[in-house]
């Protein structure tokens, strides 16, 4: 049987759910595939923290050149998060031949204009489904089978440590502080917590969806983000009892040649079905003129759901490598006239 050498960089809560994935799933993953895939390598700063999982000999490392630089490695996974040295390594691999699959939408949504041409210039493929909505696969869905459409908004819940402690903050009157812990302790928060709490990660997923949807390059820091950090039982209690839930949401729409982008807490009427999305679960909702209203609707992060956003997409460019095609190509057809504008 053929076979496909990948590598991993960053063996956190995620790359430990991909290792056991790609494990579980070997041969379900082979026969879709039609090749095996091998996780040859996986580079990270600790390699000696018990991640209850019994890799081959020598798979660990802690020199990442040992994954950039194999020539039989095809697809590096990057999972180390945030801007640099991830950017490096992303840009390393894609100049070194290698497909890349990320689920770091810091990095992308930033670094994304930087990113992108490298690796159309190679010929190579940079996939990030996880990087949006955890496990629910949108971004395949607004680049594949949705991709006839124009669409004109896109919002929805997008972060599901904030989900996940405004749920219990509202059904327990639980801590702030203490879910938060919790949250950390499930693996669903980015190292930096703020980045999560303050709306930075819901802004990073919103730019990827917009610039996406709406073809037009967002300037990341004109986006209108507003965390829950400040977010009391009280402000809970009023919404509660005039009928609301209070959610993080992130707001896209297209007028025109016109992009509005923000993110906020926004009290949510409890019979709308984004009152119902609970706990880590995420819920995106776009508008498309021939597909009209659609919802996607599942865990928006940890372990198990992310790795299989991230194999998802491995598996994908698995498959073009063997039929010899790049499939999809994400940032391709932006409007340079359109704008993104604030609004509150
Ligand atoms: N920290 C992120 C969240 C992880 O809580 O949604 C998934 O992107």
């Amino acid at each position: 049987m053929k076979e496909i050498k990948i590598g991993l960089i960053g063996f956190g809560t995620i790359g430990t759910g991909v290792a056991k994935l790609l494990q579980a799933n070997a041969g379900l993953i082979a026969d879709k595939v039609g090749a095996a895939v091998t996780l040859k390598k996986i580079a990270d700063l600790d390699i000696t923290t018990d991640r209850g999982i019994e890799l081959p000999p020598g798979t660990l490392t802690s020199n990442v050149a040992e994954v950039l630089d194999d020539p039989e490695i095809s697809v590096v996974i990057e999972l180390i998060g945030g801007y640099e040295p991830a950017k490096s390594f992303v840009l390393r691999a894609i100049n070194n031949g290698k497909h890349v699959v990320t689920a770091n939408k810091a990095l992308l949504a930033l670094h994304g204009e930087e990113i992108y041409p490298a690796a159309a210039a190679k010929g190579v493929e940079v996939l990030f489904e996880a990087a949006v909505g955890g496990g629910i696969p949108v971004i395949s869905a607004i680049l594949g089978n949705m991709a006839a459409n124009n669409f004109t908004t896109v919002f929805g819940i997008l972060n599901g440590t904030c989900n996940y402690i405004l749920t219990r903050m509202t059904q327990e009157g639980a801590d702030f502080a203490d879910v938060l812990k919790t949250a950390q302790e499930l693996g669903y928060a980015e190292a930096d917590p703020t980045f999560d709490i303050e709306g930075v990660d819901t802004a990073h997923k919103l730019a990827l969806l917009v610039s996406l949807c709406f073809g037009t390059k967002v300037d990341f820091n004109a986006i209108h983000t507003e965390g829950i950090s400040s977010i009391s039982s009280v402000d809970i209690g009023f919404a509660r009892d005039f009928g609301y839930k209070i959610k993080l949401l992130a707001i896209g729409k297209r007028t025109g040649d016109t992009v509005e982008a923000r993110v906020h807490p926004t009290m949510i009427p409890v019979n709308y079905p984004l009152a119902d999305v609970d706990g880590v679960f995420n819920a995106i909702r776009f508008t498309g003129d021939f597909i009209g209203p659609v919802m996607f609707y599942g865990r928006g992060a940890g372990m198990e759901p992310t790795a299989s956003a991230v194999v998802g997409d491995v598996i994908e460019i698995a498959r073009n490598i063997l039929a010899g095609v790049g499939r999809r190509c994400a940032p391709l057809g932006y409007r340079d006239e359109a704008v993104t504008t604030l609004a509150l």
